[in-house]
Order: structure tokens, then sequence, then C-alpha cells
């Protein structure tokens, strides 16, 4: 096994607005382990897709724990350079820091996504894969516990996408559901869109990062095809992102259903 180490700042007291934050630095700067596999199918590394995710978020965090950057996006002031899709996310998370976000991550590999959302936000994170990737989820929270401890928790579960309904999570409901770079095999393009389709509610958010890849392309566009019709989606540009984990091959998407956010 070998480690990957990740920086992440974090708000103080995790999932509190800013401004509750009496005194002191209102951040700190954490540094999340993740034991990842020499060896194994593909989810026993941590992709490059899923830093331009966690580093993304972290950027989305820190705007909303500066004052001037909160008051803009929840005003819509100067909001020239701002996405429809970053301006969603933030006012989906602006809106619900009072509260303890569900998340629900598929695809999860080693657990790196749900592990730094969780050390972001207040959140219960249900983080999920093949059963194999159990053992490598299980002790990657647990090596990064304390970052997230008395705030957030993290629980893996098995899933797989095309056997929704043996799964312990098959009636539960999400605010939040993360997936990175998992277009990956044609065999599971369609019950990913069938996870998707189950799992996210109509209130619900989707973030997913995809990296191009020549020979994925079919897949891609096949997973497009597939969400069409029942979900919208918005890309994230690469100018919004984190100055260093970005690139313009790995794409940021947010996905709603389409029913309930059709004027978005
Ligand atoms: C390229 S890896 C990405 C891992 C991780 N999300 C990351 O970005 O570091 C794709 C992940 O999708 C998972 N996956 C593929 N097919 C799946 C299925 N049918 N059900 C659940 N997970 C699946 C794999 O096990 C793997 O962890």
């Amino acid at each position: 096994m070998f480690e990957r180490s990740i920086e992440l700042t974090v708000s103080n007291g995790v999932g509190t607005r800013p401004s509750d934050v009496e005194s002191g630095n209102s951040t700190t700067e954490i540094e999340l382990i993740i034991k990842q596999e020499f060896e194994g199918n593909v989810g026993c590394v941590v992709w490059d897709a899923a830093l331009v995710l966690i580093k993304f978020l972290e950027t989305v965090f820190s705007d909303l724990s500066q004052e001037d950057s909160k008051r803009a996006i929840c005003n819509a002031e100067n909001l020239d350079n701002v996405s429809v899709a970053k301006l969603n996310l933030s006012t989906f998370f602006y809106g619900n820091l009072p509260h303890v976000l569900k998340i629900l991550e598929l695809g999860a590999g080693t657990g790196a996504c749900s592990i730094a959302v969780a050390a972001l936000t207040k959140a219960f994170v249900y983080c999920t894969d093949l059963k194999e990737f159990q053992y490598l989820i299980d002790q990657n929270i647990g090596l990064n516990f304390d970052y997230f401890k008395g705030a957030s928790k993290v629980m893996s579960y098995e899933l797989d996408w095309s056997k929704i309904e043996l799964s312990d999570l098959k009636n539960e409901a999400f605010d939040l559901i993360l997936v990175s770079d998992c277009i990956y095999y044609e065999e599971s393009v369609e019950p990913l869109f069938r996870a998707l389709d189950h799992f996210c509610s109509n209130d619900a958010i989707v973030v997913m990062s995809i990296e191009d890849r020549t020979e994925k392309t079919k897949l891609v566009e096949k997973f497009w095809s597939l969400m069409d019709g029942s979900f919208t989606w918005h890309e994230i540009s690469v100018h919004e992102q984190n100055k260093l984990f970005r690139c313009d091959e790995i794409h940021l998407f947010v996905i709603y259903k389409t029913a309930i956010n059709k004027d978005k």
C-alpha cells in the first residue's frame, strides 16, 4: 500500500456559518491521508478527477466563508463571472449550512471524496462501492476520523449499481450525490444512470466529475443520452475551479432532476 495526502482548508466548526465563529482564525489547514493499493481494480487509487472535485468543493466552502462573496452569491450581486452551476451549488450549500446534509457517494473507490466532504461540511456521508473496496474505504475513514468526528459521520456501504434492490440503502433519499470518474465500463453506464435516477430526489443535487478519455467518448455520450429527459445539468467552468487542481480534460457538472428544476 502507499499513501496520498490531500491538503484541505476547512472552516472551523464544520458546518457552522462563518459568522458564527466568534474569534480567531475561521479556517484550519488539514491533511487527509488516503491509503491506496499498488495493484488492483480501478477503484484502488485516488483518481485525478476526484482531486479536482474535492478541491472544487473546497473553493465553494471557502467562498461561503467570506462574507463578501457569500453576500454576492446569495443576493446574486456581481455575478457576471459565476456560472449557473456554481451559483446553484453555492446556494444549495448556503441554504443547507445549518442542517446536517445526507450525502451519497457512488463508486467511491478509496473514499477520498466522501472523507473530504465530511471534513468540509456537517454531513452523514454514505460512501459506497463494490464489496471489494469496503476494506479500503473503512481503513481510510478510520485514518481521517479526527478531521470530521463530532460534526460528520462517514459510513461505508456495499452498493452495486446493477443490484440496487439488494442494497441496505435502497429506500434512502439523499440531499447530495457525489460521483467521481465513474463512466468507465460499458456494462456500468446504464446501471449508473439507474442508480442516479433511483437515489436522486427532486430536491437533491448531484456533483459529478468526468475525465476525457478518447476511448471512453462513446460511453460518456451514452451516459448523457440516458440522462437526457430525466435530468438537467450545467458544467462548472474551469476558471471557477481550484487554480492548482484543474485541467481542461476534467469536467465538473452540477446535475438535478429535470421535473423540479426545469427553470434553472
Ligand atoms: C475510475 S474508479 C473511480 C474511483 C473514485 N471515485 C475516484 O475518482 O478516485 C471507478 C469506480 O466505479 C466503481 N464501479 C464500477 N462499476 C460499478 C458498479 N456496477 N457498482 C458500483 N460501483 C461501480 C469501481 O469499483 C470504481 O471504484
